[in-house]
């Protein structure tokens, strides 16, 4: 096959599901449910919602057009580009924070990777059958402290992705997508029948869209913009490779809205299929990142069809999270690819092998390590913290920056099928209203 760095996407679909298999993932389901029940709700999800429309489509669509432009890996892109605009080479650090930022949020992505695998398994042998609150936290607990069996699942997730990304690009990417991302949607939204016909569906709604102000504070709107660059693989030079790969036909806007609309339903819809169970149960809803293993095995061993139910939703999860993690690993084997002499599978494996050494670092911190502390974080903690909290905001910052520096001419108006009037609103929002927001954003979440 021809240097696969540079191929195409099969067609416009392929990029959309490609998108949108990035896009959606764990992020949507696991992170989203867990950081609103720790971040007490409502007021979280509505700012997690502005930064989505506000800063995340400008963003989303900039870094298309940065990875169209430059056809290459982020770091050579961003610094190509630079070149080509007169600006300095230092913009590269942008694609240097973006790659690193794929390669941590990857190590940890895979241990919770792990845990959906683990659970598929936990559906098909019917551990869930008759399962209550109590049972649910202790099968929980227990997974959480037998290193060894997180240190299998973690590693099964790795072996899964590599296997995958050694094969290139564009197979097995786009074919999938098609009929399960629908899959899981539907899935979802049986889940979200059991929580409107036996949880406490009004207080979870409430919960998410009635908010108490007074729980909003810098950190929890830092937590809500994180998550929406999270959320749609923003930051991270992910779709700036994408965008390499794009052809010039594509309708980069319309793109962005149909990924969007997709992955905040997906997102919407498993809070409101979570919380009902939290709150009919007494479950802690600021428990943190076990909040979606614990609570949906409660539904699956309670509701008619619940095993087979079960073993596809976390098919599904588990499914959701190998097309993201793939889409992580591909910026850091891109970099490694263009840079090095490994040749692909070559640098596939030695970005694995990384990645997958710190995710046994994250693993043991729920168990041996648990008083390991970073900034007084353990190290689990710390890499989503780190990476959500700070440098994807900041590579984000830093593309969107670029974005109107450079790119953000009539040359781009014209790509945007804009009229002028369309564009000067754009303009407003790329130039000032996401960049500034991203600013005010980060630094009230450090005061
Ligand atoms: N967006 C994915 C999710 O929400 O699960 C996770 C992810 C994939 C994050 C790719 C970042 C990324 F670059």
């Amino acid at each position: 096959m021809a240097k696969l760095a540079h191929a195409q996407w099969s067609s416009k679909m392929g990029f959309v599901l490609a998108a949108a298999g990035s896009a959606v993932g764990l992020g949507n389901i696991w992170r989203f449910s867990y950081l609103t029940g720790e971040s007490g709700g409502a007021a979280f999800v509505l700012v997690y919602l502005a930064c989505v429309a506000l800063v995340g489509l400008p963003i989303l669509v900039a870094e298309w057009m940065i990875g169209r432009r430059g056809q290459k890996n982020p770091i050579n892109t961003m610094a190509d580009l630079a070149k080509r605009h007169g600006r300095s080479r230092g913009w590269a650090m942008v694609g240097v924070s973006g790659v690193l930022a794929s390669f941590l949020i990857l190590s940890f992505y895979s241990v919770i990777g792990g845990w959906s695998l683990n659970y598929t398994v936990g559906a098909v042998i019917g551990s869930f059958s008759g399962q209550d609150a109590a049972a649910s936290e202790a099968a929980f607990g227990a997974l959480l402290g037998n290193p060894g069996s997180l240190l299998i699942w973690h590693t099964l997730f790795m072996v899964l992705v590599v296997g995958i990304v050694a094969r290139g690009v564009t197979k097995g990417l786009e074919a999938a997508a098609r009929i399960l991302m629908p899959a899981l949607v539907v899935l979802l939204l049986v889940l979200v029948g059991y929580g409107a016909t036996s949880g406490a569906f009004g207080q979870a709604f409430a919960f998410m869209f009635t908010p108490d102000w007074s729980a909003l504070d810098g950190g929890v709107m830092l937590a809500a913009m994180g998550q929406a660059f999270f959320t749609l693989s923003l930051g991270m030079g992910i779709m700036m490779a994408y965008g390499s790969y794009l052809g010039e036909d594509v309708n980069l806007l319309g793109t962005a809205r149909t990924v969007i609309i997709l992955d905040t339903a997906i997102a919407l819809l498993a809070g409101l299929a979570i919380f009902p169970i939290v709150f009919a149960t007494n479950l802690d809803a600021s428990s943190g990142p076990g909040l979606i293993f614990v609570t949906l095995p409660i539904a699956f061993g309670n509701m008619v069809g619940g095993t087979l139910l079960g073993l596809g939703f976390f098919l599904l999860l588990t499914f959701a999270a190998l097309t993201s993690a793939i889409s992580l690993l591909e910026p850091v084997v891109e970099t490694l690819e263009e840079r090095t002499a490994l040749g692909r599978l070559g640098a596939t494996v030695v970005s694995a092998l990384a990645v997958w050494l710190v995710g046994v670092a994250a693993l043991l911190s729920f168990n041996v390590w648990a008083d390991v502390l970073l900034f007084g974080l353990n190290i689990f903690d710390f890499l989503d913290t780190f990476t959500g909290k700070i440098l994807l905001p900041l590579t984000g910052l830093g593309a969107i920056v670029f974005y109107s520096l450079c790119l953000n001419k009539e040359e781009s108006r014209r790509e945007l099928g804009m009229d002028v009037y369309d564009y000067s609103l754009w303009n407003l929002l790329t130039k000032y209203v996401a960049p500034i927001g991203v600013v005010v954003v980060f630094v009230a979440g450090f005061i």
